[in-house]
């Protein structure tokens, strides 16, 4: 990534979605990286997955993905979310729809592959962004 001008930024909010039981390694590259930035700013985390289409896994702690990145993050945001992503069959390649299948017929979820669902609550959403708007500055 281009270096990254921080002065211009007096909160930062990461959201990364659910790959393969795993967020991009991206996410916990940046928070390495930039730790000592994201400390001394008010902050927020989202994450994005399937799983959270169950809404009891829907929370920080109650979903698997959200809770063990929190649990081994460095960084801790003030605030924290977990939004249900979209499933969209036509669009994946061959493998990820087999494979996503699978893991919707083990779970009880959507398996007609011809289907595009969005599980996302937007009003959610929407008051997660409020929430994070709200959150008291901490640069001086
Ligand atoms: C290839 C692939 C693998 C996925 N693996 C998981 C998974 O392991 N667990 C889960 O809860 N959701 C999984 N999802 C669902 C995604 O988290 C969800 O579709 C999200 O909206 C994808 O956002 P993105 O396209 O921005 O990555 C997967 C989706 C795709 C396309």
């Amino acid at each position: 990534m281009k270096t990254l001008d921080w002065t211009q930024y007096d909160r930062v909010l990461i959201g990364a979605s659910i790959r393969y039981g795993h967020y991009h390694p991206a996410v916990a590259e940046f928070v390495t990286q930039h730790l000592h930035e994201l400390k001394q700013r008010a902050s927020g985390f989202f994450s994005v997955n399937l799983t959270a289409r169950k809404p009891e896994k829907r929370s920080p702690e109650t979903n698997a993905y959200t809770a063990k990145f929190l649990q081994q993050s460095p960084w801790q945001p003030d605030c924290c979310a977990v939004f249900a992503g979209a499933l969209r069959y036509p669009r994946y390649r061959w493998f990820d729809r087999i494979m996503i299948q699978l893991i919707m017929r083990m779970t009880g979820g959507e398996t007609d592959s011809s289907k595009e669902v969005e599980y996302t609550d937007w009003d959610q959403v929407a008051r997660f962004a409020r929430e994070f708007a709200q959150l008291s500055g901490k640069l001086r």
